[in-house]
């Protein structure tokens, strides 16, 4: 390290704090770090985890961050995304199953952190901007305004680390006759809870996750018709009685929805689940990544290092088919070659590099392939730094299995148990089937399975654990 660095982590979701805690464990092992100022725009951090209620605006007037919902449970098993180095048994002292929702998994995020001064690191309620790269010192003078006070700094910054997420601006298409739908017409973004769907008809245009899980989360409380229209391809799943796929949405005319093979369908809300825009108005566009939702961003050096200027990173810009794990990784190599722990190769060695592993991506014949490409690109970067190994084999085997287990029934999936990479701890069965739980908080989800199993049977519900 030189005295003159000073590091700006620019957002305090999973990946700002990944890279915190990358400089904290450099710190505890003995190392002298730089001085670092997170900055995080909300009153707490966890980024996408820090559920709000709120859509629009918060409540200092800045666009609201996280597009998460209160009914929503981890979509993939926990055991791909656990961090190596704070392990699920470690936070909740027993085996807990295989899909958390969401509260669940910000008290494990938020955990790993109790106890450390980390937090304290963190400038909240404050956001980034504008960053401005002075090419004559090499450095960056990062402009933040305190959203309570409306007080605005610029400060010097030898480093600059964008954890900003990208899955905040939403992507938003138009469709011939929109604007005569009588009924709400919203972004997967602004959608916050299932409930209020009971006995409706909606349809939902976009064919990934959003549209799968919302699709599932409505189903489950009791939505009368979904309707999910895709434009490249189907999800394909076996879905129960009451949701359809079909194909895109051609145009409206008032309440009728009309599709591209002529079918149509009278419907009480849409929701566009059509994805997510890289957004980062706080950046130049010379220092800006920009482009589709991919597992292999252009313009970053092993997925973090931005190239045209080695000292701008980003973490997580990835798409994600693992996540906190992941963002160690990219963490603690950032951390590694700003404390010169790691050799920055040449412009044309990376150049070189990225090409070779994009030419791979653009090879992978499948999207089982995707997932075993960033496996292998979250081992290749753990190789390069001290965070702790793990059996990448295993949580690919794991993705593998998620896979089929979705294809064999997308509505008992998350029912499915899995065994820690990091632990070899088998994942317990959870006390009430996914689809029949309808109370999605930390408190219940903790609760003595024997005490849910004789409320349920009170209730004349069974036992509700799987058999
Ligand atoms: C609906 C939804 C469901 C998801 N479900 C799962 C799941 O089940 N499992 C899973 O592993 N992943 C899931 N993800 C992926 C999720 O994006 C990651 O788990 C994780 O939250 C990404 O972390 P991040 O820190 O990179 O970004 P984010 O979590 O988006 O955090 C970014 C942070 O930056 C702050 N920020 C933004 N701009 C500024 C600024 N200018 N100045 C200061 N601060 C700023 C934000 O307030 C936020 O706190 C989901 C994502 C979405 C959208
Ligand atoms: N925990 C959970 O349960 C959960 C729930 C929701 C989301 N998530 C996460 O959130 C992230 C984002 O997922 P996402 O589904 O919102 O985005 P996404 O994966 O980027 O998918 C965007 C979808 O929108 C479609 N689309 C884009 N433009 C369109 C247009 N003009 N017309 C019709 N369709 C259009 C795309 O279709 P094409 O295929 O044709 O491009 C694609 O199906 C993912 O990381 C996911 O894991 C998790």
């Amino acid at each position: 390290m030189n005295n003159t660095q000073r590091i700006a982590v620019i957002g305090a979701g999973p990946s700002g704090i990944a890279a915190l805690r990358a400089f904290e464990s450099a710190e505890q092992a003995g190392a002298e770090v730089p001085d670092i100022v997170a900055f995080e725009k909300q009153s707490d951090w966890g980024g996408q985890w820090n559920f709000t209620w709120r859509t629009g605006m918060d409540t200092t007037g800045e666009p609201v961050h996280s597009s998460m919902y209160r009914n929503l449970w981890s979509n993939g098993p926990k055991e791909v995304l656990e961090f190596a180095e704070y392990t699920f048994d470690e936070h909740f002292g027993r085996p807990i199953s295989s899909y958390p929702p969401r509260e669940v998994l910000w008290d494990y995020i938020d955990g790993r952190m109790r106890g450390s001064e980390a937090k304290s690191k963190v400038r909240f309620n404050t956001v980034v901007r504008w960053v401005q790269h002075r090419p004559e010192t090499d450095d960056f003078v990062v402009s933040s305004e305190d959203l309570l006070t409306g007080q605005t700094r610029s400060e010097r910054f030898s480093h600059v680390v964008v954890a900003t997420g990208h899955f905040s601006f939403p992507n938003v298409p138009a469709f011939e006759g929109i604007e005569t739908f009588p009924g709400q017409v919203m972004h997967a973004h602004d959608f916050r809870g299932a409930e209020a769907l009971a006995g409706k008809r909606v349809l939902l245009v976009g064919s990934s996750y959003s549209a799968e899980d919302i699709g599932s989360q409505i189903y489950k409380m009791g939505a009368e018709q979904v309707t999910i229209s895709y434009r490249s391809a189907k999800l394909g799943y076996d879905w129960p009685e009451g949701i359809e796929e079909v194909p895109l949405l051609n145009r409206v005319d008032g309440s009728t929805v009309h599709f591209a093979d002529g079918q149509c369908r009278d419907v009480d809300m849409i929701i566009l689940c059509t994805g997510y825009h890289h957004h980062y108005p706080f950046m130049p566009g010379e220092l800006s990544l920009s482009g589709p939702n991919t597992v292999y961003p252009e313009g970053l050096y092993r997925g973090v290092v931005w190239h045209e200027n080695p000292k701008v990173h980003y973490l997580g810009a990835q798409d994600q088919w693992l996540t906190y794990n992941m963002f160690d990784a990219q963490a603690w190599y950032s951390r590694d070659l700003i404390l010169g722990r790691a050799e920055l190769p040449s412009a044309d060695e990376r150049a070189a590099h990225m090409a070779d592993w994009k030419a791979r991506f653009e090879a992978i014949p499948g999207e089982i392939e995707e997932a075993r490409f960033q496996c292998d690109y979250v081992e290749d970067l753990i190789e390069q730094t001290d965070y702790p190994m793990f059996d990448l084999d295993a949580v690919f085997e794991i993705l593998a299995s998620w896979k089929k287990a979705k294809k064999a029934g997308i509505m008992t999936y998350r029912d499915h148990s899995y065994r820690s990479v990091m632990t070899g701890t088998m994942a317990a069965q959870h006390h009430t089937p996914w689809l029949e739980e309808l109370d999605d908080s930390l408190f219940r989800y903790l609760m003595d399975p024997e005490v849910v199993a004789a409320e349920r049977a009170d209730a004349g519900q069974g036992s509700g654990l799987m058999r």
